[in-house]
């Protein structure tokens, strides 16, 4: 950290370019709502791919970013298999979720003219790879298998998937990109850390009168 300020690069947990590092709060409350938490994640990986495929479409004349985002969607709808698969072993059933605020508030604040837009959607999506990372290696020591060892494996994974979205975010705006990675980082962190209605695997921790519904336990 330089000056009484996080910068981009002060690592939350060793996770940068976060802000704030979770809250033990939200650490305790994923572990006790394990079926909430385990649902969400693989609606996460489905989002990812999703997101990914949408970039694709969106910006089909940037050929380095279309091939990189077509094999991270490949590796994401894997993990999504991966997080299916243990379900089944833990018997936790997919069930509809409403969603929760992080993904759409952090979407609600990006910029809707071009080329700023194109900077925007990259940034959030580093943001968010950079938090999954920080939460699998928080919780990974805290589970036994099967989770243990694939939250190990994710943390790797979306760590490397921040990294490259970073680097789009450097290629397409060298001179703004670090500036509106601050603005938005701090948004991300505000999100993950502040007071939350509903536990997800990106929300705040859980507000005194928010809702979770555990049915399974982890271990
Ligand atoms: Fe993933
Ligand atoms: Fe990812």
């Amino acid at each position: 950290m330089r000056g009484g300020s996080p910068t981009p690069e002060d690592a939350a947990g060793g996770c940068a370019p976060l802000l704030a590092p979770t809250p033990d709060a939200w650490v305790e409350a994923a572990l006790a709502h394990p079926a909430e938490l385990l649902i969400d994640h693989a609606n996460c990986e489905k989002k990812a791919a999703s997101s990914a495929l949408a970039l694709m479409f969106t910006y089909p004349e940037d050929r380095p970013l279309v091939l990189a985002l077509a094999r991270l969607a490949r590796e994401e709808l894997r993990h999504f298999e991966q997080v299916a698969k243990v379900m089944t072993t833990l018997g936790v059933r997919f069930v509809r979720q409403r969603p929760g605020r992080y993904a759409r508030e952090l979407r609600a604040a990006l910029r809707t003219c071009e080329p700023e837009r194109k900077l925007d959607l990259l940034i959030a999506s580093a943001l968010i790879e950079a938090r999954s990372a920080e939460r699998f290696r928080l919780l990974a020591p805290r589970l036994s298998a099967p989770l243990a060892p694939l939250y190990v494996d994710l943390a790797t994974a979306e760590a490397r998937h921040f990294e490259l979205y970073l680097g789009f975010a450097r290629t397409v705006a060298p001179e703004a990109w670090h500036a509106r990675l601050s603005e938005l980082a701090a948004l991300e962190a505000e999100l993950a850390t502040s007071p939350d209605r509903t536990l997800r695997f990106h929300s705040g921790p859980l507000a005194h009168s928010g809702c979770c519904a555990a049915t399974i336990n982890y271990k």
